[in-house]
């Protein structure tokens, strides 16, 4: 599908749940945010009905996001689903804290690969930022992600001042001896952030300059892992994984988007940044047959065509929805 710039909509990022067991600062307040009713939720029949029109509109690469994937259900038969369509690349992303127990169980389903959310390697700043998780269970997830084969792994890292600026030296050294690749993400001012002002984006420059001042070894700029979004990627010489940086507030990528997301209640959203959704449950539970197929084509050409050319200026009042209901 093509948008109304020109550019081919090929990537899905389905969220399968809005529920998440940790309650990371910068995306939700420490009590949570209010939950979609179960019934709200679509089941997975109809993700799997949504998918399978998708991918003959030509989406060719789908994402497993929440929420935390891991806490609904059943995940690793949707996964065995979706990856008997045939899709060029099935992935996740999670905060890995439940992954030391299912991947194996996920790549045997056919998932590819994973990303998993890491923000610190210190257990008490990692329980802080998280205010519920342990480090511990995060790092026995991405262990068991490599041992499992899952291919690439990466590891994403909100890059925050005050909170974990001094340890991405640390976080680099992590891809010398394992296949990691270590993704630095930009803080984006979404979701609700009230008492959080302390929280503000870190621009790649100064995230590089850390490490540098940091690592005797010199980064190299380098080819990205399979799978790469929007990611500039970098090497320490003679290192197992790499270095990237994703930034989008200081250098958007908007002129590349291939995406579209679908929510965990089932609408299509087609940007992060507005506030524009298209609704496929109603359709998916008022329609029949061949009306069906056709409104879901409806909606997703909708979608696409309502794709903004850039993103408007995060406005943190617009941005109703956090992060953990769009699914990151
Ligand atoms: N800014 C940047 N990244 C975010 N994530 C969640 N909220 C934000 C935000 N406000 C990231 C998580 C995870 C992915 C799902 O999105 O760290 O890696
Ligand atoms: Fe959960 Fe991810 Fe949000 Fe953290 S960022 S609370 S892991 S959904």
């Amino acid at each position: 599908m093509k948008d109304g710039f020109g550019r081919e909509i090929n990537y899905l990022r389905v969220s399968v749940t809005d529920r998440c067991n940790l309650r990371c600062v910068y995306c939700m307040p420490p009590e949570g945010v209010s939950l979609l009713d179960h019934d709200d939720i679509l089941r997975y029949e109809e993700i799997l009905a949504v998918l399978a029109v998708a991918k003959k509109l030509g989406i060719s690469h789908v994402r497993i996001t929440g929420g935390e994937p891991l806490v609904r259900k059943g995940l690793v038969e949707l996964v065995r689903g979706i990856a008997k369509m045939g899709f060029q690349d099935v992935s996740m992303t999670t905060n890995g804290t439940l992954l030391a127990d299912h991947a194996e169980l996920l790549k045997q389903a056919g998932l590819k690969r994973v990303n998993v959310s890491l923000d610190s390697l210190r257990p008490d700043r990692f329980s802080s930022i998280t205010r519920t998780g342990r480090v511990e269970d995060a790092l026995a997830g991405i262990q068991a992600a490599i041992r499992s084969g899952l291919r690439p792994v990466k590891v994403n890292v909100v890059v925050m001042a005050g909170w974990n600026l001094d340890e991405v030296a640390d976080m680099a050294r992590l891809t010398l001896n394992l296949p990691l690749h270590v993704r630095f993400i930009e803080y984006m001012p979404i979701g609700p952030s009230e008492g959080m002002e302390e929280l503000s984006a870190v621009p790649p420059g100064a995230v590089m300059a850390e490490i540098s001042r940091k690592l005797s070894e010199k980064l190299e700029l380098c080819a990205a892992p399979p799978g790469a979004g929007p990611a500039e990627t970098w090497k320490l010489p003679g290192a197992k994984g790499t270095i990237g940086f994703i930034s989008a507030l200081s250098k958007p990528f908007c002129h590349s988007c291939n995406r579209l997301r679908l929510t965990a209640d089932g609408k299509l959203r087609p940007c992060l940044a507005s506030d524009i959704e298209v609704d496929l449950r109603e359709v998916l539970r008022n329609s029949k047959g061949d009306s069906k197929v056709r409104k879901i084509e409806e909606a997703f050409r909708r979608a696409v065509l309502s794709k903004p050319r850039v993103r408007q200026l995060w406005n943190r009042e617009s941005q109703a929805r956090p992060m953990c209901q769009i699914g990151g």
